[in-house]
């Protein structure tokens, strides 16, 4: 019986194919109607920059830190963490659904500072998520299935290229509110407070926490709490997105500073962390999804949910990097060494910019290129116009995103100069 109904299918899809104008069942398709979709925005760079044979080729299209001679970069503090696991001789049995609970601790206490009230009173569900992204998106698919206020979410103008699909496909509307001024290659704070405070109320808000991608430009602590205030006011719901605590200033209290003042002005936020930067476990995905709640009761229930979201994605995330993540967070010299390296990726940075600025200057260019110092973070917003860097790519070999994004984290104290000549060449 089974065995004739499984007949009856194939007959039938089998039927399908005359149609799409094929020739034999044998040789007929299944997928003649898709069309081939655009590379993607930032990780489509990397593979262009691959195919490229130019020696002077350089990257700065995806933000992935490297060392001063442009190696992907493996923190000390991980490697020992490794070391530890590896002579632990643990077991390979599947998390829980939600992740590796010592774990989704020591992630919760990084972001919101560990005498945090809200940990204290148990008001905060933290699970481990696949990285930023798939933190991202099960924060996505949550509001999604349960905000009852609005399905519109407002980014930032602009945002990272993946905010909006990762929104879209949780289905939700997407909105944007002025954030970046193009005249100053600052933040845009007047249109920023004009354009929320005229958010409908109940909408979610996204805020990048620190080291904002892709301009490289926060708010400063008094203009985060005017923001504070009008999202108060209008009673939207904060989605933090912090991918990069630590990254902006070297130091992961600081960076940390808007989230733990939004919390402290009541706002019960949802946040988003990932460990792909501040501890270089890219490939590791390591991230994780925060609902502050109400009480504790209110906490146990979006648990609950968050679990019924997350089996039938990808079941229970993977368990390495986590292990690496929490071994340095919880052991004291490991975490000691992870701070020093932290400051000392966003310290090259730094010197970077500034080498950069003087390149520019050094060749001659005239314009004013102040925003690569003050900038912060791994990106720089260039101001470079989409034909220019079509140009510096076809004519120097420097891939960038389209819109003028450089990850600064791709340019060391041997190729500076070079891409100052070459930015100069096409903005001249
Ligand atoms: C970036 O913006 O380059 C990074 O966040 C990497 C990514 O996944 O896009």
């Amino acid at each position: 019986m089974a065995l004739l109904k499984s007949t009856k299918v194939f007959v039938c899809l089998g039927n399908i194919t005359p149609s799409l104008g094929v020739m034999s069942a044998r040789n007929s398709s299944w997928w003649g109607g898709v069309q081939m979709g655009p590379p993607d925005p930032i990780l489509g760079v990397t593979e262009a920059f691959k195919r490229d044979t130019n020696p002077k080729k350089m990257n700065l299209g995806v933000g992935a830190y490297r060392d001063d001679q442009g190696k992907p970069f493996v923190l000390s503090c991980v490697r020992k963490a490794e070391a530890l696991i590896a002579a632990k001789q643990l077991d390979k049995e599947y998390l829980a659904i939600g992740g590796l609970g010592e774990f989704t601790k020591a992630c919760a206490q990084l972001a919101l500072g560990a005498d945090n009230e809200v940990l204290k009173s148990g008001r905060n569900i933290t699970v481990q998520t696949i990285s930023g992204t798939g933190s991202l998106r099960i924060g996505a698919n949550f509001l999604s299935r349960f905000h009852g206020g609005s399905r519109d979410v407002y980014l930032p103008k602009p945002s990272w290229g993946n905010h909006t699909p990762i929104f879209r496909d949780a289905g939700m509307q997407l909105k944007a509110y002025r954030y970046y001024d193009p005249s100053t290659c600052g933040f845009d704070f007047n249109g920023a407070l004009e354009d929320i405070s005229k958010i409908p109320e109940q909408s979610v808000i996204l805020l990048h926490a620190c080291a904002h991608n892709p301009t490289g430009v926060d708010p400063r602590p008094e203009q985060w709490k005017e923001i504070s205030d009008i999202v108060k006011k209008r009673n939207l719901l904060v989605f933090f997105d912090m991918a990069y605590q630590g990254f902006a200033s070297g130091d992961i209290d600081r960076d940390a500073w808007a989230v733990r003042y939004f919390i402290e002005q009541g706002h019960n936020i949802v946040l988003s962390q990932s460990f792909a930067k501040n501890m270089g476990l890219y490939g590791e995905r390591v991230g994780g999804f925060s609902v502050v709640c109400k009480d504790n009761e209110e906490a146990k229930r979006v648990e609950s949910q968050l679990k019924i979201l997350i089996r039938p994605i990808y079941s229970n995330p993977p368990m390495n990097g986590a292990r690496i993540a929490t071994t340095i967070l919880n052991t004291p010299d490991l975490r000691a060494l992870w701070l020093e390296e932290v400051h000392g990726m966003a310290n090259r940075i730094i010197k970077m910019r500034e080498q950069l600025a003087a390149g520019l200057k050094k060749n001659g260019s005239t314009h004013n290129w102040q925003h690569v110092i003050d900038q912060i973070g791994m990106f720089c917003f260039t101001g470079l116009k989409p034909e220019q860097v079509e140009r510096i790519t076809k004519e120097f070999s420097v891939y960038m995103t389209k819109d003028g994004r450089i990850s600064m984290a791709g340019v060391t104290s041997g190729n500076v100069e070079y891409l100052a000549e070459a930015i100069h060449a096409v903005s001249k």
